[in-house]
C-alpha cells in the first residue's frame, strides 16, 4: 500500500526547492498531499505542486469553506509523516505556542503522525533566541528537525539557516516511511567504494567502483532500523545522514577500521572493491618520467574478507563477487574460500548494469546452496532484497 506524506510548505525563498522534494518522493511511489500557507503561494503557485504531486493542493482553509473542516482533519489522519519544508520562523513559532489559525498549523496540531520540520530562514532569524527556544520546545515534545546548513543565503549573507539539500530531506523521510523495521537493535557494517594504492605522491592504482551499491545497502539497513557504520573508500557520493561514515583510502586503512568493528557487528556486507595489489615500494618523491616506459613490482595486499571469514563467530558475513566470466562458479568458490554466509555475484561485463549504473543484475548464493536470481533492478531494490534474504523473508 502507498505511504502518505503530507508536505507543509511555508513561505520563503526556498519554496521552489520543495518542488524537488515532491518530485523525488513521487518517483519513490509515495503519495504526496501538499498544504501551502498563503505566503508560500507568493513564491510558487499551487499549480506547480499540484502538477508534480498529481493531487489537489490545499491552501488557505477559509477559501474552501465547504471542505476545510473535513480536509484538515482528513490530511492529519491520512499522514504517515508530516514534513514541513521549508519551515519558516513563523510556522515554527505558531506550533511551539499552540496557535492553529490556518490549514497548515491546524493540520500539524491535529495529527498524531511524526512531524519533521526542515527550517530555512535568514541566519539572524535562525539564531534568534526566540526561534531557538521554539525549536528546543518542539524537540522536547518529540517534533523532529532537519537542521539547516551553512551557506550563502538568498539575502547575500553567509551563515546557518540555508535549506538542506532536498535529496537529504527525502532520504530522511523515506527512512521514516520504511515499512520494515526488522533490523532494530542490530549493528550492520558495510564497506563501499574502491581502495587506492599510492605509487608516489601523485599517482595511484585503484579499482573501478562508484560506491553506489554499498551506499544503497547502508541506507537500506539504516531505514530498517539498524545502527549502521559505512567504511568507504573515495567516492563522489554524499555521506548519508544517520549513518556512522568512516572515510578511508587504502586497503590497510579499510582493514583496520573493519577489524575494530567486527566483534560488535551482527551483519557485515563487504561490497567494497578492494585493491588486491600495491606497489612493492612507495616513492616519497614524484617519479620523474624518462624517455622509456616505467615498470615497478606489485605485491599482494590484504584479503580483508578472507580474514573476516577466518575470525567469524556469530556474524552474518556477506561478500560480493565481481566476475567477468564463469559468474556462478567463481562466486561459489569465493563463498566457500572466504567462509561467507552469502555472496552477491555480479557480471561486470554487462553493459546496462553494474559499474556507475543505477541498476544491477545479480545472483545471491547462500552457503546452504540457495540461488536467487535478481534480474535488472535498481541498486536500492537489490539492497532491499538482500536484507529480505538474510532475514529469511524470501
Ligand atoms: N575483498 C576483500 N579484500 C580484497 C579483495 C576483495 O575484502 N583484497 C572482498 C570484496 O569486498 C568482495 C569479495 O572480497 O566482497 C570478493 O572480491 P572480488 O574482487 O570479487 O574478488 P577477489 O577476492 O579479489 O578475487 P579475484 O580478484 O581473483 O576475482
Amino acid at each position: 500500500m502507498k505511504k502518505n506524506l503530507v508536505l507543509g510548505v511555508s513561505g520563503g525563498i526556498a519554496v521552489y526547492k520543495a518542488l524537488e522534494i515532491v518530485s523525488l518522493l513521487v518517483k519513490k511511489n509515495i503519495n504526496v498531499d501538499v498544504i501551502m500557507t498563503e505566503s508560500a503561494t507568493e513564491f510558487v503557485t499551487p499549480l506547480s505542486f499540484q502538477s508534480l504531486s498529481q493531487n489537489m493542493v490545499t491552501c488557505d482553509m477559509f477559501s474552501e469553506p465547504k471542505a476545510w473542516e473535513i480536509q484538515h482533519i482528513s490530511l492529519a489522519t491520512k499522514a504517515d509523516v508530516l514534513l514541513v519544508a521549508p519551515a519558516t520562523a513563523n510556522i515554527i513559532g505558531k506550533v511551539a505556542n499552540g496557535i492553529a489559525d490556518d490549514m497548515l498549523s491546524t493540520t500539524i496540531m491535529a495529527t498524531k503522525a511524526k512531524v519533521i520540520f526542515a527550517p530555512a530562514m535568514n541566519t539572524n532569524m535562525y539564531e534568534n533566541p526566540i526561534v531557538q527556544g521554539n525549536i528546543k520546545k518542539l524537540k522536547s515534545f518529540g517534533y523532529e528537525f532537519i537542521d539547516p546548513i551553512e551557506g550563502r543565503m538568498a539575502c547575500g549573507t553567509t551563515g546557518a539557516g540555508k535549506f538542506e539539500d532536498p535529496k537529504v530531506i527525502v532520504d530522511r523521510v523515506l527512512m521514516e516511511l520504511h515499512e520494515k523495521k526488522d533490523l532494530v537493535g542490530k549493528n550492520v557494517l558495510v564497506t563501499a567504494g574502491p581502495t587506492i594504492a599510492p605509487i608516489d605522491p601523485v599517482r595511484y592504482i585503484t579499482n573501478r567502483s562508484t560506491g553506489k551499491m554499498g551506499y544503497a545497502i547502508a541506507k537500506e539497513a539504516r531505514d530498517r532500523g539498524a545502527n549502521v557504520t559505512l567504511v568507504t573508500g573515495p567516492t563522489s557520493l554524499e555521506a548519508p545522514k544517520n549513518i556512522n561514515v568512516i572515510k578511508i583510502s587504502t586497503n590497510e586503512e579499510m582493514k583496520n577500521e573493519v577489524l575494530k568493528l567486527f566483534d560488535s557487528s551482527d551483519i557485515i556486507v563487504k561490497s567494497a572493491a578492494v585493491a588486491d595489489f600495491k606497489p612493492k615500494a612507495y616513492s616519497t618523491q614524484k617519479i620523474k618520467k624518462g624517455d622509456g616506459g616505467l615498470s615497478f613490482d606489485l605485491i599482494r595486499d590484504n584479503d580483508i574478507l578472507m580474514e573476516l571469514g577466518n575470525r567469524k563467530e556469530k556474524q552474518i558475513l556477506v561478500g560480493f563477487a565481481a566476475e567477468s566470466e564463469n559468474l556462478k562458479a567463481n562466486a561459489m568458490t569465493k563463498l566457500h574460500k572466504k567462509k561467507l554466509d552469502y555472496i552477491v555475484a555480479n557480471d561486470i561485463t554487462a553493459s546496462d548494469t553494474g559499474f556507475a549504473s543505477e541498476d544491477n543484475r545479480v545472483i545471491i548464493l547462500s552457503k546452504e546452496g540457495n540461488e536467487i536470481y535478481l534480474d535488472k533492478m535498481s541498486k536500492e531494490k537489490i539492497a532491499s532484497n538482500l536484507f529480505d534474504i538474510i532475514l529469511e523473508k524470501r
